[in-house]
């Protein structure tokens, strides 16, 4: 039988603060942790939701060195960005707090050393890259060098730009260090190990038998790493930022970032119970009462370190619960392309502020109805525009706006009485109860893509609803029809103001205002008593607007420029064709010309018709750079091309007595090869 728990725990991962966040975090992780978390505080359920940056680890210190400035300049920047774009798209966090904060050190400390004081960790000495010239141990991202497999340029931990393979910092052909060049040497290092060998078989009946209605992703994810030997893992790392090692003789290595950041869930809860204990308790409350339900939202990459390392590391200590359920999304892409910060491949979420100021919802909307949740998704500006003009703004918007105004028009915005109800009524009301029940159960089991389908439907059912009573044409003849017709979709949209809070709080927010809504709670949905009749409504107001062209295509030049920009950054020229002999190179005639006249050719469009004078006579060749130049570009042109390339005949009978030359660009792009004096028509090129 299921667990009855008396309160819920809440974790969102805790992004790096090593840069701003985007659309791919919102959607992965903090929209869907938001909507449940709002959804049990609507029912009136005990929840806690604990968000924070993850302020250590590597990524931290190589932003830093890129900019020359300091880790905690870095973060000090980047949280302060990240808790702003979580506040303004209503990620409802009880706390957000950091990783560098005085609490969570000396907490991720103790915790630590309550660990090594058991004798629950191992210590093991290994060699690792060492840097002579800065003094460091080298990370295996630190070390730089040939793939022994495809002999392209590899990390120390994969060869990401040729075979993908993984790989030891030790096979690489000539390692150097990233940071300086040089050559790293072997050094032998101690650290501390979490052995999650002696923990496998606990893991496997907890995981493997205890949790099987895990999503599939995080199941599967958790059975393949269990299928396997586990390794003890390194919980100590030789690096100076981070958290030190509170043990003797660590000097110069901090807690490896996976060790504290998970860590800073509950030493964020204690900084908020620490501040406002009436109103949260204790923070063990939250963590180590049975009753207390921990759920952690992640993106795939995290599933091993909430199902596997944390959940180890609390068991080792003893006293903590484990997570009920970790639901993990997969990834979302953008434009068919994987979301990437070092390529700028992102919709960042300060960005799209100021593009679509007001529009939270509608981004909320968009993510959650392509919420990764099964497998790996895409975001595209024009299905963001698609939706929002025909679902939000159509459906939702619509229909609320139509009750409100009706009600204003015939009724000087009261509530109309409601007289009795007809079948069609009662089965429209019976139709909404039966999704209220449907919305429900998705909720329950993180299904929040198909959740939000169903409150939509709420909306299309009050949307067909007043489009099949037709009220408006009744106002001459029954206007006692009209105010229950009215009574009811006014009704129906005070559930919507409800079913939707969860998913767009911004417009929930509006809607109970404009329906001057006071109680409002999850238990209330499905009633058709929420507004009395006589009750004032407020301003009718558009909840959602339509979405132009304009916008979406100003984005997609954005991302076209991007993806121009990266490709020019990547240009490589292509290897050099096989040697020719002077002979050889003696038999091409290539000379200028001038250009007399040049013209589209019809029904060809990537032709261009020239007329040439090459110091002899004139002649005519035909050039496949239509897409590149206009013509009249050309004209009075010098050009070189090929005298006596082969004359080449087209499908419409055009003959070409020559080529032009032209160089391709990285991405494409042809420009037409000229000189840097005029010459006479008929020089040749030597
Ligand atoms: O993948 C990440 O962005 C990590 N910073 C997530 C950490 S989650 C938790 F453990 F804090
Ligand atoms: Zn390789």
């Amino acid at each position: 039988m299921e667990k009855k728990f008396k309160r819920t725990t809440v974790t969102s991962a805790l992004p790096y603060a090593n840069g701003p966040v985007h659309i791919g975090h919102l959607a992965g992780v903090y929209v869907p942790a938001d909507i449940y978390v709002r959804y049990l505080r609507l029912k009136g359920e005990e929840v806690l939701f604990v968000g924070g940056s993850d302020e250590h680890g590597v990524p931290v210190t190589q932003r830093a060195r890129k900019e020359g400035i300091t880790p905690q300049d870095v973060v000090d920047r980047y949280h302060n960005i990240i808790k702003e774009s979580f506040k303004e798209f209503g990620i409802s966090f009880d706390v957000y707090s950091r990783t560098t904060s005085d609490v969570h050190h000396k907490f991720a400390s103790d915790f630590f050393r309550k660990l090594y004081d058991e004798g629950k960790l191992v210590e093991q000495s290994t060699m690792q890259f060492y840097d002579e010239k800065t003094g460091k141990f080298l990370t295996d991202r630190d070390v730089v060098g040939e793939c022994p497999y495809c002999h392209k340029q590899a990390y120390g931990n994969q060869c990401e730009e040729g075979c993908g393979r993984a790989l030891e910092p030790t096979e690489l052909i000539n390692p150097r260090s990233k940071e300086t060049g040089e050559t790293p040497v072997l050094k032998e290092t101690k650290n501390w190990y979490l052995p999650l060998n002696e923990y496998q078989q606990w893991l496997k009946e907890w995981i493997l038998e205890g949790h099987k209605e895990w999503r599939p992703n995080v199941y599967g994810q958790c059975k393949s790493w269990l299928d396997m030997d586990l390794q003890p893992r390194a919980m100590t790392r030789d690096l100076d930022w981070g958290i030190p090692v509170p043990v003797e003789g660590a000097d110069g290595k901090v807690l490896y970032v996976w060790f504290d950041a998970p860590i800073g869930y509950i030493s964020n809860t204690k900084e908020l119970c620490d501040n406002e204990p009436e109103r949260w308790g204790s923070w063990e409350k939250w963590w180590q009462d049975e009753d207390t339900r921990l759920l952690h939202f992640i993106g795939k990459d995290n599933i091993v370190f909430h199902c596997i390392i944390f959940p180890t590391m609390m068991k080792a200590h003893g006293s903590y619960v484990m997570p009920d359920n970790v639901p993990s999304n997969e990834f979302l892409n953008l434009e068919d392309d994987k979301i990437s910060t070092s390529r700028n491949w992102a919709v960042w979420l300060h960005e799209y502020l100021v593009d679509f100021p007001g529009k939270q919802d509608v981004l909320r909307y968009v993510l959650t109805a392509n919420a990764p949740e099964t497998k790996d998704n895409n975001f595209t500006w024009r299905d963001f525009q698609a939706r929002n003009n025909n679902e939000l703004v159509a459906v939702y918007g619509n229909f609320v706006n139509r009750a409100l105004v009706l009600t204003h028009k015939y009724f000087d915005g009261k509530v109309p009485a409601c007289g009795t109800l007809t079948d069609y009524d009662k089965a429209t009301v019976a139709e909404f109860m039966d999704v209220k029940a449907e919305v429900e159960k998705l909720l329950d089991t993180f299904k929040f893509r198909e959740a939000q389908k169903e409150a939509m439907n709420l909306a299309r059912i009050g949307n067909k609803y007043l489009a099949d009573t037709e009220p408006w044409k009744l106002a001459k003849t029954d206007m006692e029809r009209v105010g229950t017709i009215l009574n009811l979709s006014l009704q129906l949209a005070a559930n919507l103001a409800i079913a939707f809070e969860p998913f767009l709080p911004f417009s929930s927010e509006k809607l109970r205002g404009m329906l001057g809504m006071e109680t409002f709670e999850w238990n209330q949905l499905g009633s058709t008593d929420l507004l009395a009749a006589g009750h004032q409504l407020g301003k009718a107001e558009l909840l959602f607007e339509k979405i132009e062209d304009s916008a979406i295509d100003a984005q997609m030049q954005r991302l076209e420029d991007i993806k121009k920009a990266n490709e020019a950054a990547n240009y490589k020229a292509n290897p050099v064709k096989p040697t020719v002999s002077f002979e050889d190179w003696e038999k091409l005639d290539i000379r200028v010309g001038t250009v007399l006249e040049c013209e589209r050719v019809p029904k060809m469009k990537k032709l261009l018709k020239f007329k040439i004078a090459d110091g002899l006579a004139d002649r005519t060749i035909v050039s496949g750079i239509a897409e590149h130049y206009a013509p009249e570009e050309l004209v009075g042109k010098q050009v070189l091309f090929i005298a006596n390339f082969a004359p080449r005949q087209f499908k419409n009978g055009l003959v070409s007595e020559g080529m032009i030359l032209s160089a391709e660009n990285y991405d494409g792009s042809l420009a037409v090869t000229s000189l840097l004096r005029e010459v006479k028509p008929g020089s040749e090129v030597k």
